[in-house]
């Protein structure tokens, strides 16, 4: 059974279904499981994004013992990008999931930490980043920026 998410969004039943430029793109998310250190929660997350000039970036969840530690795949790959660029312009970012105790039936939606990060890098680039969220082997959805994610936000507009 599907959950069902109260804002617009595409649906696609296989990476198959996914626009073509997608599908590499969630591939590489996928590899990213496999680097994934997540020996606490079980909970492997990868997580690929697409710039204008067709570099890809990547990352991965990291986990620790002091659990408030572990950062999350999404801010791994676009730190990554963050920490290399003075400017960019992501076009795509894909995000997955999978755990080897649990069969994962609905997308892996961004944590909130991970909606408040990717809400600054929309800001940096001043465009909305097209977000695809899998759960490995189930279904994927596609929207078109985190403003439905995180609606009336905290943003730099607050601090003005
Ligand atoms: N996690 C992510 O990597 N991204 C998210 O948006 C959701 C949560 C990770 C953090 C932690 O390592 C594990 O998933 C369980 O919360």
């Amino acid at each position: 059974m599907s959950k069902t998410f109260p804002f617009k969004h595409d649906t696609y039943q296989s990476h198959n279904d996914m626009p073509s430029g997608i599908q590499p793109l969630m591939q590489k998310a996928e590899e990213q499981l496999d680097y994934a250190y997540a020996p606490y929660s079980q909970f492997y997350v990868g997580a690929a994004l697409l710039l204008d000039n067709g570099e890809i970036y990547t990352g991965c969840n990291q986990e620790n013992a002091s659990y408030p530690l572990c950062m999350c795949a999404e801010r791994v790959a676009l730190y990554n990008v963050g920490t290399t660029h003075k400017s960019f312009k992501i076009i795509a970012l894909a995000i997955t999931a999978y755990n080897p105790k649990k069969e994962l039936r609905e997308p892996c939606m961004p944590c909130g930490a991970c909606r408040q990060v990717i809400q600054e890098f929309e800001h940096r680039q001043k465009a909305p980043i097209p977000l695809y969220l899998a759960s490995k082997g189930h279904y994927a959805i596609g929207l078109d920026g985190i403003s439905d994610l995180l609606p009336v936000g905290f943003s730099i507009d607050s601090l003005l």
